[in-house]
C-alpha cells in the first residue's frame, strides 16, 4: 500500500497515468506521469486541485475514500490547465455546497473550459488566507508559472507548500510518493522544467523568493513525487534553472544530418573535445532523439555546438525546429559554436547565426566551420580550432 499521508491531516489523492501517448500533446513520457491532488481534512475540508478527466473514476474514488463520509467545503484550484482542472464540474456536481477558491483569472478560465456551467466561486489574491481549523492556506500568486492564472498555497501548520506545476516531474509515482535528494529527480524534473517553464525564468524567480520566505518543509507539486527532507538541493536547482545558470560543466553537441556526413563531423568533434579534457560531452541526433531532452541538455550545459546540413537554401528541418524551440524557451547566456555542411551552396550556418542572433546573451565563439559533403582530414584543423574556441 502506498503511503498517502504527506503531513498530519493532509492526504494524497492523485493518480498515475501510464497510458497517455504524449503529455501536453508533444512530450514523450516513457515512465508515465502523475496528476497530483491532495485533501486537507480539518474542521473544514479543502481539496487541492482535481486531476485529468482521463482518470475521473479513480480520482473520485480516492477522494471518497479520504473523506470517510464527510463533505468537502472547498476546492482550491491553483491551475486551470485540463490535467488538473478536468474534474471541476464533476466534483462540484457531486458536492453542490462546494466552494471553489481560485484567482480572478482562473475564474475566467474555468468559465471558458466549462461553458454553460455555473460554479460557486470565491476569488482570492496575494496573501489571502483560507482558515480550515488547525490548517490555514495562504495564497501566493504565481502568474506565468507557467500560465497566467496560477497561484500556490502554503499551509502554516504543516509547512507544506502546494506548488502547482513548479517542482513537477515527468514519471508516474508507482507507489513512491516521496523523494529525498535530487539524484533520481533531476533528470525528468529538468526535462519537465525547461520544456514547460523554461521561457518563464523571471516569474519562477519571483515565486522562489516568496516561497523561500514562507519556509516550506515539504513541497507538494502537481506532478511527480512530494519533496521532503533537506529541500535546499531542489531549491538550488530551481534557482540555477530559472536564472539560466549553468548546471553542469561540459559541451552539448546537437546535430542534424541527412546522409551522415554532418553526424560524422559531430562525433569527431566530440572526440576532439574529450581529448582536450572537456569534462563531459553529450551528443544528440536531432532527427531521432527526443527534442525535449535536447532542449534540456542545451540548458544544462554552458556550451552548445550545433552541426547541421544545409537544406533547400536554408537549415535542415530538425535543426531548424530545435533552434526554434530554444528561441521559444528563451535560450540565453550560453556559448555557441556552429558547423554547417553543404554540397552546393552551404546555407545552414547563415540561418543558425540569424536564429541565435535573435536570442539573448548568446556568444558565438567563432565563425561556423563549413564541411563540404563529407568531412575530410583537411577539415580537422578547423574542428580543432572550433573545439578550442568553445572550451576557452
Ligand atoms: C532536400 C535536400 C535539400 C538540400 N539543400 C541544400 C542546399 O540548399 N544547399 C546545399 O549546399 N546543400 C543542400 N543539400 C545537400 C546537403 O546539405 C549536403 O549533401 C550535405 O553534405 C548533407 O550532409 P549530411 O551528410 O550530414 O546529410 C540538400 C539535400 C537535400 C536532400
Ligand atoms: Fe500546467
Ligand atoms: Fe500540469
Amino acid at each position: 500500500m502506498m503511503e498517502k499521508t504527506i503531513a498530519p491531516g493532509i492526504r494524497y489523492i492523485g493518480v498515475d497515468d501510464n497510458d497517455l501517448d504524449l503529455f501536453e500533446g508533444q512530450y514523450i513520457i516513457p515512465e508515465g506521469i502523475s496528476y497530483n491532488s491532495y485533501v486537507i481534512l480539518d474542521e473544514k475540508i479543502a481539496i487541492m486541485d482535481t486531476v485529468d478527466a482521463r482518470k475521473g473514476g479513480e480520482w473520485l474514488a480516492n477522494l471518497e475514500e479520504a473523506l470517510e463520509g464527510r463533505t468537502p467545503d472547498y476546492l482550491v484550484v491553483q491551475h486551470v490547465e485540463p490535467d488538473h482542472s478536468g474534474l471541476i464540474a464533476s466534483v462540484a456536481e457531486k458536492y453542490p455546497s462546494l466552494q471553489i477558491i481560485c484567482t480572478a483569472k482562473a475564474a475566467v478560465f474555468i468559465g471558458q473550459f466549462f461553458d454553460g456551467k455555473s460554479f460557486n466561486i470565491k476569488t482570492v489574491a496575494e496573501g489571502d488566507v483560507l482558515e480550515l481549523g488547525q490548517h490555514s492556506l495562504k495564497f501566493i500568486m504565481a502568474p506565468m508559472v507557467h500560465w497566467p492564472e496560477v497561484m500556490v498555497s502554503f499551509d502554516a501548520a504543516s509547512k507544506v507548500l502546494f506548488a502547482a506545476d513548479a517542482f513537477g516531474k515527468f514519471g508516474a509515482l508507482e507507489g513512491d510518493l516521496f523523494i529525498e535528494g535530487t539524484e533520481d529527480w533531476s533528470c525528468e524534473a529538468r526535462r519537465y522544467y525547461f520544456n514547460i517553464c523554461g521561457k518563464y525564468g523571471a516569474p519562477v524567480q519571483a515565486l522562489l523568493k516568496k516561497a523561500a520566505a514562507a519556509g516550506p518543509a515539504i513541497i507538494a507539486p502537481l506532478h511527480g513525487p512530494v519533496l521532503r527532507g533537506d529541500l535546499s538541493p531542489f531549491l538550488a536547482l530551481y534557482e540555477t534553472w530559472s536564472s539560466y545558470g549553468v548546471e553542469s560543466e561540459g559541451v552539448f553537441i546537437a546535430y542534424a544530418s541527412i546522409h551522415g556526413g554532418t553526424a560524422e563531423a559531430a562525433e569527431r568533434l566530440a572526440e576532439i573535445l574529450r581529448e582536450k579534457g572537456c569534462p563531459k560531452v553529450a551528443v544528440s541526433d536531432l532527427s531521432r532523439d527526443d527534442i525535449a531532452e535536447a532542449v534540456e541538455d542545451a540548458f544544462r550545459y554552458g556550451r552548445l555546438v550545433v552541426a547541421a546540413a544545409s537544406y533547400d537554401a536554408g537549415l535542415f528541418t530538425p535543426a531548424y525546429n530545435f533552434l526554434h524551440v530554444l528561441q521559444m524557451k528563451a535560450y540565453q547566456k550560453r556559448k555557441v559554436a556552429l558547423v554547417e555542411n553543404g554540397s552546393w551552396a552551404p546555407s545552414a550556418g547563415r540561418v543558425m547565426k540569424e536564429m541565435f542572433g535573435a536570442m539573448k546573451d548568446i556568444e558565438l565563439v567563432a565563425e561556423p566551420v563549413t564541411i563540404r559533403s563529407r568531412m575530410r582530414e583537411a577539415d580537422i584543423p578547423a574542428l580543432e580550432a572550433l573545439a578550442d574556441a568553445i572550451l576557452a
